[in-house]
């Protein structure tokens, strides 16, 4: 398990991500495919990735009834795929069913990682639209401990949340951090950010990289410097 850097394939076809990942040669990044690229392109470019070699993510964000998730689950975990998520906000029971749903016969399934508090909700309309009582970082917490009593491997979360999330659900209780930025690099329009290497530093257990990877003029170099900072580092 961990410490691994995850490209985010925000691309809207299965030909550009091909041809994006061809850049790397023999090597096979763990990537993650988003709902744009699922939704244009279906199972066949899971399978067409998972051919070639590379560890899949795939961030579908599942939220419905606890029957409706179970089932989808069985058919990504047909897939092979090695992560998969859903939102907390869908409740416990939903969660312990999509681990069901997620188990193959043989006992084994990909992880499976919560989704607590977008980060695109701030505490305001946490409060005054969702009516949501609690600080948005109590309810973050809250979530984190409700995907850790059902049963799931994680959340993904701000970097700046991964000690926090450690201390409440365990070292184990793996952290998915996106917002990571080289520090020389375009922050866009990610408000908190962490370099990978300061992303180690917090514990995170994967960093989930886009732009910094896919707009560079030369991604695999920027692809090895993630892998630099954060995975080979010794510890400084
Ligand atoms: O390009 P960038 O490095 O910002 O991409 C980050 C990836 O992580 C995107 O696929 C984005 O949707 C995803 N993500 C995020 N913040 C979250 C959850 C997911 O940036 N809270």
């Amino acid at each position: 398990m961990g410490k691994d850097v995850i490209i985010a394939c925000d691309f809207k076809s299965g030909r550009e991500t091909l041809d994006f990942l061809s850049k790397f040669g023999g090597e096979r990044p763990f990537v993650k495919i988003g709902m744009e690229l699922f939704y244009a392109e279906g199972p066949a470019i899971v399978r067409a990735l998972k051919e070639r070699g590379h560890k899949i993510f795939l961030d579908l964000k599942l939220h419905d009834i606890p029957n409706t998730v179970k089932k989808s689950m069985a058919v990504l975990s047909g897939l092979d795929v090695d992560m998969v998520n859903l939102h907390a906000g869908g409740g416990t029971e939903m969660m312990r069913a999509a681990l069901e749903g997620l188990t193959r016969p043989d006992g084994t399934r990909p992880y499976l990682i919560a989704v607590t508090i977008l980060t695109s909700i701030s505490e305001e309309i946490l409060k005054e639209e969702l009516g949501v009582s609690g600080a948005l970082q109590e309810t973050v917490m809250r979530y984190a401990k409700n995907a850790k009593a059902a049963g799931l491997d994680g959340v993904v979360c701000s970097p700046r949340e991964a000690g926090a999330v450690h201390g409440a659900c365990g070292e184990s209780f793996l952290t998915v951090t996106p917002g990571v930025r080289f520090a020389d690099g375009e922050v866009g329009d990610q408000k908190r950010v962490m370099t990978p290497s300061e992303a180690k530093k917090v514990g995170s257990d994967y960093i989930v990289v886009g732009r910094p990877i896919t707009a560079s003029a030369d991604p695999v170099a920027a692809y090895r410097r993630c892998v630099r900072e954060f995975v080979d580092q010794m510890g400084e």
